[in-house]
């Protein structure tokens, strides 16, 4: 049967198309994703995944999973997963489907941010962050004008106001088929009754140690009373976490905005010399965000738009890229690396000069998304000579008109796709736990531009557009993205981790999978290449030839060998004869506890 499928995979991608090859060859690949006849859950932690897809055997839609999963991260991936940050969510649901106690949502009138899209609905959310309002500019400039990196990362002041309790809620009320009470039992059953420890997990916590010990509330939480690290397959029990989780599930978001929790977080702060204040949290918005859109190679792309950097930056490149045949110069060759990088270092510094928060500072938006800007930008683009970050650093751009967060992907029965990717900015963020209440602050005000050119966790040198000011969100590089076909069906859900190489990751599974005919779990696989700009280097991953690193160097790249890049949990829908038929899910190779679980055989 295997052989049968071999050779007619062979023999066909003598004769096809790219997108069919992509299909007709899938057997013959190294990798492959996991197959569902039902729905599809893939993230970062096993455990989490399996809620998810627990949560659509029950009867709910991908948006109920997602949301599940993301509880259920907040309790098993206490590094990225959070009470305590924000981040982004793209979904699209049918207008009807198989999903049948889910009618409430296909009543409602959808919000003025959906566009509609095939035979459904798509939406984004934003649930970012907010720097307090008492934040100003210069937060973490020492008197000498230098940047403290301490305060930018490991301080109270480094904390934005959470938004993934708001936005979790909000998605789950208005999209989901199912009660919140049912949607985060998982969580608080994970929460209250622990959990086996990973090795990934007791390594992670182990590193961690300096930081979180700095804190005695998050010394309790997160190790055993004689202060020493839980070990592979011990239960870490969290029941602070689950009681503010029960909090949540009983009262909405008002238990964290309002209520029980915002006092606790308000009198951490009053007390440590933070700035969020019960105003701060009261005032907390996240608002539905109509989703960046283009066409690519006949899909359709939607994805996240600013204060997400990384939508934006990923359709510029994709569109920079399109014509460009970079299926002939080959996967990960040379010339393909080449062009890459070449677009890559264009678009990062429109994202670092242009891009912020859409609600306080205007960005030439339309033009960077233009056709005209694309072909404009592919003329900058020398075919095989490196233009150094100083020698773009020097052109301008376009005038200004007036290691550790967590991507999940989930498709249901129904074909409905839900991306997103959530953060405490760095590993546990600031390392801070609020006192009774069992969860981690994030330092998300890192993501600003503490000082303009002065390099961030990521490296970013930003500009003034990304300035701190009270209520203004961080610029992001989360880059939550959803594909379709032409017809405006849905074909895949994809994002990842990885700071400033979110952006670049995503852009190469959608290359690899939409361009190179892979599958979407050798798509995932293949080894990653990132540029920002700065620093004027290419970051690889092992598995880039040692002649093509010569290749490049004789273009005028320079080459460093990183850690491997992202955690790109992701998963498609394919098409029988007429409709749907079968789902995958794709978990990232490059974290140990992440998972893929389908709902049904
Ligand atoms: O929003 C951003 O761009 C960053 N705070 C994301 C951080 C991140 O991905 C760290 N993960 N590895």
């Amino acid at each position: 049967m295997l052989h049968h499928r071999l050779l007619t995979g062979f023999a066909a991608a003598l004769f096809v198309s790219p997108v069919h090859a992509n299909v007709l060859q899938e057997q013959a690949q190294r990798f492959h994703p996991i197959e569902s006849g039902g729905g599809m859950v893939a993230a970062q932690e096993a455990r989490a995944a399996a809620v998810g897809a627990e949560i659509l055997r029950r009867g709910g839609n991908a948006v109920d999973a997602a949301v599940a999963t993301s509880f259920a991260l907040a309790v098993t991936l206490p590094q990225a997963g959070n009470l305590g940050g924000g981040g982004f969510l793209v979904l699209w649901l049918p207008r009807s489907g198989r999903i049948s106690t889910c009618r409430a949502a296909a009543r409602s009138t959808p919000p003025a941010e959906a566009i509609a899209l095939g035979r459904g609905e798509a939406v984004a959310l934003n649930f970012r962050e907010t720097a307090p309002l008492a934040a100003r500019a210069d937060l973490f400039l020492n008197p000498d004008g230098s940047v403290n990196r301490e305060r930018a990362l490991r301080s109270l002041l480094s904390a934005g106001v959470p938004g993934t309790v708001a936005g979790l809620t909000q998605v789950q009320a208005r999209y989901g088929c199912l009660p919140l009470r049912v949607v985060m039992h998982p969580a608080i059953t994970l929460a209250q009754q622990g959990f086996p420890v990973g090795a990934e997990l007791s390594a992670s916590l182990k590193a961690a140690a300096p930081l979180l010990k700095a804190d005695p509330t998050s010394a309790r939480q997160f190790y055993r009373p004689d202060g020493s690290t839980y070990g592979p397959g011990d239960i870490f029990r969290q029941p602070q976490l689950a009681a503010s989780l029960r909090c949540i599930a009983d009262a909405g978001a008002d238990c964290f905005y309002r209520g029980r929790l915002a006092r606790q977080l308000a009198v951490l702060m009053a007390r440590g010399g933070g700035l969020i204040t019960a105003a701060d949290l009261a005032a907390y918005r996240a608002p539905w965000a109509r989703p960046l859109q283009t066409s690519f190679r006949g899909h359709v792309v939607l994805t996240m738009p600013p204060p997400s950097g990384g939508g934006a930056t990923l359709l510029q490149l994709l569109k920079v890229l399109e014509p460009f045949d970079l299926a002939s110069t080959g996967l990960n060759s040379a010339a393909t690396i080449h062009t890459m990088v070449e677009a890559m270092n264009l678009a990062y510094r429109d994202r670092n000069r242009l891009l912020g928060d859409p609600d306080q500072v205007s960005m030439p938006l339309d033009r960077l998304l233009s056709d005209p800007y694309a072909v404009e930008q592919r003329r900058r683009i020398h075919p095989d000579r490196h233009r150094s970050a100083a020698e773009l650093e020097a052109e301008p751009s376009p005038a200004l008109e007036g290691t550790n967060t967590t991507h999940l992907s989930v498709v249901d029965r129904d074909g409905g796709l839900v991306a997103t990717t959530t953060t405490l900015n760095t590993a546990y963020g600031n390392g801070i736990t609020v006192p009774g209440a069992g969860f981690l602050l994030n330092n998300e005000m890192d993501d600003f531009t503490a000082k303009p050119g002065a390099p961030n966790a990521y490296g970013l040198r930003q500009g003034e557009q990304n300035a701190i000011a009270p209520g203004r969100r961080p610029l992001s590089s989360m880059t939550p993205t959803l594909v379709f076909r032409a017809d405006g069906s849905p074909l895949l859900a994809t994002g990842s981790p990885g700071g400033s190489r979110i952006i670049t990751t995503v852009l190469q599974v959608l290359l690899n999978r939409l361009v190179h005919g892979l599958n979407l779990a050798a798509a995932v696989a293949a080894p990653r290449i990132h540029s920002q700009l700065w620093p004027d280097q290419i970051s690889t991953e092992q598995g880039i030839s040692p002649d093509t690193v010569r290749l490049l160097e004789h273009r005028g790249h320079r080459l460093q060998l990183a850690p491997a890049m992202g955690s790109a949990n992701s998963v498609e829908v394919r098409y029988g004869t007429g409709a749907w038929s079968r789902t995958l899910g794709v978990a990232d190779p490059r974290r140990l506890d992440s998972a893929a679980v389908a709902e049904s055989p």
